[in-house]
């Protein structure tokens, strides 16, 4: 694959998902307990397409929402995108279930490219996802933008991503394990020092659900709304491009 233009900040990312890209989804059902699983699928249940047409699941990662997206709509076709060439690599064998084909390639097509320009043309997409990506683009208003040209009037922008991490839950015990025990867990395992700090760090730094549905409407989405997930640790928030 090509090289992708990026910023410092877009670089260094990048590096930091290419070095973790192998530990990614181990890590990740066994740090949320499996129940990441869950809150993907409730995502894509929330896109609604317009039509059997194309669905854009912005920082894919490893595809675990493209995968369900295409499991929910079977008859779309879902672009996989991201700019960590290890992460989608890692994705390529996934599978529907264990009968089938791997899915990519036929009814998902990958590509490395930044969501803060996305090669694509304006009104073409039915639905678009960004799972536990938002909080990693800075500014987010250029995603934003981008997300509304590239969208049909009346269709979807789902976000999946943690809350703010300033909040308290559970008495603190999420706190705890948010800044301690996650980190450590993540620096055993996947032997990155940086990574687990990092979405401790980054997660603390993004907005609370209200103020990130104030961004969401500032930008020009409308009927913007969020849902909590597991006491608010996690947020689906949900923008429509006005018809
Ligand atoms: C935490 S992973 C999430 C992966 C997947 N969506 C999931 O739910 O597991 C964040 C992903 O965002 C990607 N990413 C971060 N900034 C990006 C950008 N500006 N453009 C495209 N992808 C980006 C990273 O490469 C990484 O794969």
């Amino acid at each position: 694959m090509s090289e992708v233009r990026q910023t410092e900040h877009g670089r260094k990312v990048a590096a930091m998902f290419g070095r973790i890209a192998g530990w990614y989804d181990f890590l990740n059902h066994f740090l949320s307990l499996g129940q990441d699983c869950y809150w993907r699928y409730r995502l894509a249940r929330l896109v609604k397409p317009l039509k059997n047409g194309l669905i854009l699941d912005l920082a894919a990662g490893t595809l675990d929402v493209s995968v369900e997206l295409l499991r929910q709509y079977p008859d779309c076709r879902v672009l996989a995108m991201d700019f960590t060439y290890q992460m989608l690599h890692c994705g390529k064998r996934k599978k529907l279930d264990g009968k089938h084909e791997p899915v990519r390639g036929k009814h998902i097509a990958a590509v490395q490219a930044d969501g803060k320009i996305i090669p694509l043309p304006d009104n073409c997409l039915d639905g678009a996802t960004i799972s536990f990506g938002i909080r990693n683009i800075l500014p987010r208003a250029e995603v934003y933008k981008e997300i509304l040209r590239t969208l049909k009037p009346g269709a979807r922008f789902c976000i999946l991503e943690f809350g703010s991490g300033k909040k308290r839950i559970w008495k603190g015990v999420y706190n705890f394990y948010l800044n301690k025990v996650l980190p450590f867990i993540g620096r055993i395992i996947s032997g990155d020092s940086g990574a687990y700090t990092y979405l401790a760090d980054t997660i603390k730094a993004f907005p609370d659900e209200r103020s990130l549905g104030e961004e969401l409407r500032k930008a020009g989405f409308s009927r913007v709304m969020f849902i909590p997930l597991l006491s608010g640790i996690v947020y689906i928030h949900v923008a429509e491009k006005a018809e």
